[in-house]
């Protein structure tokens, strides 16, 4: 039986709390593009994962400007927390300054995005 755990390190304070990761456990890191790298509050509470050679599929979000260097970052920081990177993507969402008038990936993820979406979790699938 496939189990799925969700660990959100969205809200403050998510930092203080460890989680271990065993090597059988494929674990999915996903973080936003700040500026072209991953933000410093996302990389101090992706420091709460501990794993043990644990394979990681790698995904950042931005806005359609640039991922810059943000997933060699995120495979950097995973891999120095004990993960093997196995895959990694770079996925649009609507960028967080847009608006009405200046609008930056209104509507993404769009239908083709998610398509994408769907066919890397399927290469990447177990
Ligand atoms: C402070 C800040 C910096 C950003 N820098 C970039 C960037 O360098 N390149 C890019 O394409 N999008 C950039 N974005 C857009 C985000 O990557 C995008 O909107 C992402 O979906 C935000 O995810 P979040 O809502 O989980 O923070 C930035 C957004 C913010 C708020």
């Amino acid at each position: 039986m496939k189990r799925v755990e969700h660990i959100d390190l969205t809200p403050p304070g998510t930092e203080d709390v460890r989680h271990d990761l065993t090597r059988d456990e494929l674990t999915i890191i996903t973080a936003p593009v700040y500026g072209g790298r991953i933000p410093v509050t996302a990389i101090e509470r992706l420091k709460s994962l501990r794993a043990d050679g644990t394979p990681a599929v790698l995904v950042v979000v931005y806005g359609n400007r640039a991922y810059e260097d943000a997933l060699l970052e995120l495979k950097d920081l995973a891999t120095g927390l004990g993960f093997k990177a196995v895959a990694g993507a770079a996925f649009i969402g609507e960028h967080s300054y847009s608006t009405p008038d200046t609008p930056i990936a209104t509507g993404r993820p769009d239908e083709a995005d998610l398509e994408k979406a769907r066919t890397f979790g399927a290469c990447t699938r177990t």
